[in-house]
């Protein structure tokens, strides 16, 4: 099985239970830094948008209205489940001028003439991401625009840091395990120096990098913050991945992750520091053809 099979597999079964389980979460936190994307992409009515790895579709419905009737947004993503329920949840309601196909944007992708790219979070798992972003860079015109939001390194991450290094005082990740995984993962595109080359050698230019701190809520109560940090991100992929080897320190575990976790606790639910970078490029006026 190919590194990308691998992660298809891992994105269309485990991980997207996990996300359903935890979409609220993760639809917020997500969403405070995709919000702030948004702005610095500025889709403008009448523009075309793809909306990369979309999952659900909320940002994409989101470009439908900022592009409005004359616009269109198309969000793709290689799981068939997410595309699944993106589409169940297009109703009445929904923008018209929205729509959602299933995907491997590193395989290649409809020549979209799309005037903005705009993904949250879904570029970190491409086994070739050079070979992704060129096919992301060749669906749009020339002139166009990219705009991604991806997790700044892990060590700046404290809400999946501080988790794992907790977990791993009980349990370490196994070096061989049956499960997949997501690929390179989400702390891929963390280096501004990689990030950028990456973007360079698919043939965007002008790459910029705005630093976005902004803390996110793991849970509701410290409870779900445990299980949330048990279930997804590097602690939850070390017990994932240990599988029954490690049932017997899960109690263990979640005593240490309460104890960590409490400093966090507001009002509303359990906050943490999170940190990621809008990367933003362009596609030369004359893209050429490689
Ligand atoms: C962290 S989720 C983000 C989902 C959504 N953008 C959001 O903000 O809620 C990453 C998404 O990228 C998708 N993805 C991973 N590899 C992909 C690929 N090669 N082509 C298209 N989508 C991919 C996954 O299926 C998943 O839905």
């Amino acid at each position: 099985m190919s590194a990308n099979e691998e992660a298809i597999r891992a994105w269309d079964g485990p991980l997207f239970d996990r996300f359903v389980q935890f979409r609220h979460l993760l639809t917020d936190g997500l969403g405070a830094h995709g919000s702030r994307a948004l702005r610095l992409a500025a889709p403008q009515p009448g523009e075309r948008v793809l909306d990369v790895g979309c999952g659900f579709g909320l940002t994409t419905r989101r470009l439908a209205e900022l592009t409005g009737p004359s616009g269109e947004a198309v969000g793709v993503d290689v799981a068939p489940r997410f595309i699944e329920a993106a589409q169940s949840e297009t109703c009445v309601e929904s923008p018209g001028n929205v729509r959602f196909a299933v995907a491997d944007v590193e395989a290649g992708l409809e020549d979209g003439s799309f005037d903005l790219a705009f993904s949250q979070m879904g570029t970190m798992f491409f086994a070739n991401p050079v070979a992704a972003l060129r096919n992301v860079r060749r669906a749009l015109v020339p002139g166009g625009r990219l705009a991604i939001v991806v997790w700044r390194a892990k060590a700046e991450n404290d809400w999946v840091y501080r988790t794992q290094e907790i977990t791993e005082r009980f349990v370490t990740k196994p070096e061989e395990y049956d499960e997949p995984t997501c690929g390179p993962g989400p702390f891929s595109m963390g280096n501004a120096d990689t990030t950028s080359g990456i973007l360079l050698s698919a043939g965007f230019e002008e790459v910029s990098l705005t630093r976005c701190d902004l803390p996110i809520m793991i849970g509701t109560d410290l409870e779900e913050a445990v299980n949330f940090a048990m279930s997804l991100g590097p602690a939850g992929e070390i017990l994932r991945l240990a599988g029954e080897r490690a049932a017997h320190l899960h109690g263990d575990v979640a005593v240490a992750l309460r104890q960590g976790l409490g400093e966090w606790q507001r009002d509303a639910g359990i906050f943490a520091p999170a940190s990621t970078w809008i990367v933003r490029a362009r596609v030369p006026d004359e893209a050429s053809a490689a």
